[in-house]
């Protein structure tokens, strides 16, 4: 079918603002509304109970959305995850104990280092899941069970929708893993689904935040170096971030974890670079404001995206603050990519680049 820009100017823009309805749709495949519990795909092949560890592979941006995985999977299921980039993973020859899950995550399904992986895994006789937008792909068929994403087409060759829909997918993976493996109560499980379910209302509220943004990119598009921010499940954000700017804008960005500034970055830091922190306020939300701190104490410029409590503690005057709605911590990846989008996507339409068809890039990867 025919996919069409409708009123908007890219497929990008059409795209985020997409992510409410795509979002909702997806998390309703996996989510009980009525019972408020998480459903349990039929026929799954596994128990989430009896798995020792959970591999998982991917590229770019789907390889973030299962960073973001990990620190669910370890937190609400006590289940240990290691990852890595599909084009690495390969020609590790990891050694992966039989009846294992290793899970792939793609939007295209046709990504060849992550096809490649998952043929490895199969040959080690592991058990094999994937996240995939599209249902009639190579790595779908080739899986032991798919765990769709209901994002629709996706044109833009930057990323926007399939990824919140794999954290969508994701989450309630995780909650569904924890609540198998005991480690969540019948509470946790319908006080987490509750939370899940606010998503998308919380994403409309996000998109609010567009005009500010809009004004906000003009002062970036000047920047020949952008440093991003972030500790927890806000570090896989930093580096999605980095990358959705990167590949439309051609400014260069790099995403780092918070405390590991001052392991180098920091000497980069001066008020020629923006520093964009994404920090809601959470459990770790203190660490990242000290972080931020050494920041404005050597003249960077930071951006901060928080809640209001996180703008009120940060103790820093802030070049920008992006006020976003208090959510619970669980679903913050989801809404707070938002503003990350939106940052990259008016910073290149500033810059007048072709947005949807960046240079150099496809938006399939199927050769090595
Ligand atoms: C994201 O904006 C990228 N264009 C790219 O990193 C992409 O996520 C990656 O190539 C993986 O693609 P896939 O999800 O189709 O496997």
């Amino acid at each position: 079918a025919m996919v069409d820009k409708g009123n908007y100017r890219h497929f990008m823009a059409k795209e985020i603002h997409e992510q409410p309805d795509v979002v909702a749709r997806t998390l309703a495949h996996y989510l009980d509304l009525n019972a408020m519990t998480t459903k349990v795909p039929e026929g799954l092949p596994f128990d989430f109970a009896n798995l020792q560890r959970v591999v998982i592979t991917a590229c770019g941006t789907a390889f973030y959305a299962g960073l973001v995985a990990k620190y669910w999977f370890e937190r609400l299921a006590r289940l240990p995850v290691d990852i890595d980039v599909a084009s690495e993973f390969r020609y590790r020859e990891t050694p992966l104990d039989p009846g294992g899950l290793a899970l792939f995550i793609s939007q295209s399904g046709e990504t060849a280092d992550t096809l490649a992986s998952l043929r490895y895994c199969k040959a080690e006789k592991q058990h094999i899941g994937a996240v995939v937008n599209v249902k009639e792909s190579t790595i779908a068929r080739e899986s032991d069970v798919i765990f769709p994403t209901i994002a629709g087409p996706e044109i833009g060759v930057a990323s926007t929708k399939a990824f919140t829909c794999q954290l969508s997918v994701l989450a309630s993976m995780a909650v569904m893993a924890g609540r198998q493996r005991g480690v969540l109560s019948a509470d946790d499980e319908g006080r987490l689904v509750r939370a899940l379910t606010e998503t998308p209302r919380y994403m409309v509220d996000a998109l609010k935040l567009e005009p500010q943004i809009e004004r906000l990119a003009r002062n970036l598009a000047k920047a020949s170096d952008i440093l991003y921010l972030g500790r927890g499940s806000s570090y896989p954000l930093a580096m999605e971030g980095a990358l959705k700017l990167k590949e439309i804008s051609y400014i260069h960005a790099e995403g780092y974890a918070a405390g590991e500034l001052k392991h180098g970055p920091i000497a980069l830091i001066d008020e020629t670079m923006p520093v964009i922190v994404i920090a809601p306020y959470d459990k770790v939300f203190e660490k990242t404001a000290s972080n931020m701190q050494e920041v404005a104490a050597r003249g960077g410029r930071i951006i901060l995206i928080t809640d209001q409590k996180g703008a009120a503690a940060a103790g820093v005057e802030t070049m920008e603050t992006l006020v976003m709605p208090d959510v619970p911590a669980t679903i913050a990846p989801m809404v707070y990519s938002i503003p990350i989008q939106l940052l990259a996507y008016h910073t290149a339409v500033f810059m007048g680049t072709d947005v949807d068809q960046p240079r150099n890039l496809a938006k399939s990867v199927t050769v090595e």
